[in-house]
């Protein structure tokens, strides 16, 4: 799914930028350019990190040794 129309930039971009350490939406914007023109895709990209994080913290804690 698009997150930032402008960029090109999906959520399996979001989740590989998370994987090579992503945390707020300021270093996807470091990372991605994202939000970098209308600027509009911010509130929505957050929403995305929220949830690959939230689903992260899920998977650590049923199986700790496997992150
Ligand atoms: S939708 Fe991301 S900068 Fe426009």
């Amino acid at each position: 799914m698009y997150i930032c129309i402008c960029n090109a930039i999906t959520d399996r971009h979001i989740e590989t930028a998370v994987s090579e350490g992503a945390i707020t939406v300021e270093d996807l914007q470091r990372q991605l350019s994202l939000g970098s023109q209308c600027g509009s895709c911010k509130a929505c990209a957050k929403a995305c990190l929220n949830s690959i994080h939230q689903q992260n913290r899920v998977m650590a804690a049923a199986a700790p040794c496997l992150i």
